[in-house]
């Protein structure tokens, strides 16, 4: 069988990974799963590791045609936290038990290398034993060498497609595929703990595509990998477009879980928001990450990326007790770790 053979080899071609994705069933799923979990249990046993997300900022200058916080969508009330902000946010998450910190946010021109360098190396002085990760979009490669050289470990950039068509479907003309593989590269290159990622169910997403992208994440070997539902937000070009299903994300999941059994994978807050118990069951598909935000109460709201996103309305304090609550009641312990990756 398929499974196995991924589960033995860790390799597929194309073709098998497309027989894998068109031949899925809930049965299947649930088999792929059951390995996912034992494989990710040899190497990270029962730990769940943390990362804070603190969403520093809404401004964005590109114009994704998926994303809530798209330039041209005018009803978005845009903010942007201050380096004195963000250090509160990780004070906070660092008192939580958090030794991950991930700023993520639109591409803000404001936040130019200057700005950034010395918000990451304030932090990395402040807190020598955590982990720094970045999420800020497309950089150029002096831009990511600098933020590397103050202190930031690791950089989320999900390629959100490997088809070229269709990244053309989802992202503006002036976007371009290339430059997404590129950032990839250079990211690699430069030495960040690098994360690639997409999302389930975008619109133009074909059994096919997702067969593209098993097949780069292989190929890539990203330490990181970021797989969640497309949720659909409502001042976007793809309001009524469909969600992904939360199936086929967990079965993606267990794939990726399979074919690179060392990677960090998370939970998302998206298929947390699209299923209630949408991260208990990324965690039993293989996932061993889960990302609580941090961001400051005030801004919570306004960083919709898509539509009904979870834990707007609570303390951070609170969402981290409810989310190790739950993640202890299936099984797992939330750890207090930096959480690199562990080789094989
Ligand atoms: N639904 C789900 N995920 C989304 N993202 C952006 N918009 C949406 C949406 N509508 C994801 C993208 C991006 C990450 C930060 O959030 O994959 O890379």
């Amino acid at each position: 069988m398929l499974i196995d053979r991924l589960e033995q080899t860790r390799r597929l071609t194309f073709e098998e990974y497309l027989q894998l994705l068109t031949g899925f069933t809930p049965q299947l799923a649930e088999y792929a799963a059951d390995k996912a979990l034992r494989v990710r249990e040899a190497v990270y046993q029962r730990d769940v590791y943390v990362r804070g997300l603190i969403e520093v900022s809404n401004y964005c200058k590109n114009d994704c045609l998926y994303c809530g916080i798209r330039r041209s969508n005018k009803s978005c009330d845009r903010y942007r936290l201050s380096k004195e902000d963000i250090l509160f946010c990780c004070k906070e998450g660092y008192e939580l038990g958090m030794r991950t910190f991930v700023l993520q946010g639109g591409e803000d021109p404001y936040f130019t290398d200057q700005v950034l360098v010395d918000i990451v190396s304030t932090i990395r002085k402040e807190y020598p034993d955590c982990a720094i990760t970045l999420s800020l979009g497309e950089r150029s490669r002096d831009s990511y060498e600098a933020l590397f050289a103050a202190g930031a470990n690791r950089y989320l950039l999900r390629h959100e497609t490997a088809d070229e068509k269709h990244y053309g479907v989802l992202h503006p003309k002036e976007m371009s595929f290339s430059n997404r593989m590129k950032c990839l590269k250079e990211l690699k290159e430069i030495g960040f703990q690098t994360g690639c990622g997409l999302m389930v169910g975008s619109p133009g997403q074909t059994m096919e595509t997702l067969a593209e992208d098993l097949f780069f994440i292989q190929e890539f070997q990203p330490q990181m990998c970021g797989v969640g539902p497309f949720i659909p937000h409502r001042d976007t070009p793809f309001r009524d477009s469909p969600a992904g299903s939360g199936e086929l994300t967990c079965y993606l999941l267990s794939l990726v879980r399979l074919m690179h059994p060392t990677v960090l994978l998370p939970a998302t807050t998206a298929l947390g928001t699209l299923d209630k118990d949408g991260r208990e069951k990324g965690l039993r598909a293989g996932a061993n990450v889960v990302m609580p935000n941090l961001s400051p109460m005030a801004v919570r709201k306004k960083y919709e990326l898509y539509n009904d996103k979870i834990s707007t309305g609570e303390e951070s304090a609170q969402s981290v007790k409810a989310i190790r609550k739950r993640i202890h009641d299936c099984g797992f312990d939330m750890v207090i770790a930096r959480g690199d990756i562990l080789e094989a």
